[in-house]
């Protein structure tokens, strides 16, 4: 399992590197909007500030032109490019085309069906936007559990993203997800617990140590 940070902010990549334990970045196009540098010199920064992959979302509408975004992000971000490719018809024809040279997600996907799909063109990952399916199709975890269980002994991960609480984020990995991707507070939120607080005061009340 991989738990990446979803943002383009630079300082968020610069706090989640410092937590050590979070493996790499999720942009997407309105995320890099954050930002007022220009996209390429915020993918490179974010390169920089993780050893692991950082996913960058196609903005293309046709296959001639999604092939050579894909290249040209792989120009700029280099061995660690995932290619973030909308689940549409013309979508898994770029993931078909790129994925024998760049690591490919399918992203947006709300259905089994299409993480079917994604296995076939030859995805590295397919990502369920968890939330979203709950607030537009009712159980965005069942949705998680649906695209586990036709991605059996495939090699195609699912990245659980759109993700709004831990528990929602737990329940995701219980349901089959591989990987998880986090805003930085999600990520902060996921290492505590009021109880944990309770206890960790407790002992420092009591004890003593060396
Ligand atoms: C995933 O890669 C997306 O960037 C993100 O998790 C979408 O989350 P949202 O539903 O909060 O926009």
């Amino acid at each position: 399992m991989s738990i990446y940070l979803d943002s383009a902010i630079a300082a968020e990549a610069e706090v989640a590197r410092q937590l050590g334990w979070v493996k790499g970045i999720t942009t997407n196009p309105t995320l890099l909007s954050k930002t007022d540098l220009p996209v390429q010199t915020i993918l490179k920064k974010l390169a920089e500030l993780t050893t692991g992959p950082v996913f960058y979302q196609l903005m293309s509408s046709d296959l001639n032109g999604m092939v050579a975004e894909g290249r040209a992000a792989f120009e700029i971000i280099g061995q660690q490019t995932v290619l973030k490719i909308p689940a549409s018809l013309v979508g898994f024809q770029a993931v078909a085309s790129l994925s024998p040279e760049i690591p490919c997600a399918v992203t947006a996907i709300y259905s089994a069906a299409q993480a079917a799909v994604s296995q076939e063109a030859g995805a590295t990952y397919a990502i369920a936007y968890v939330n979203r399916a709950t607030r537009l199709l009712g159980d965005g975890v069942a949705l998680v559990r649906e695209m586990a269980s036709v991605l059996t002994g495939s090699n195609t991960e699912i990245l659980a993203a759109s993700i709004k609480s831990p528990e929602e984020a737990a329940a995701s990995l219980q349901a089959g997800a591989h990987h998880l991707t986090l805003p930085l507070g999600m990520l902060q939120s996921m290492t505590t617990h009021e109880l944990s607080q309770k206890t960790i005061d407790e002992f420092a009340h009591n004890g003593r140590g060396i």
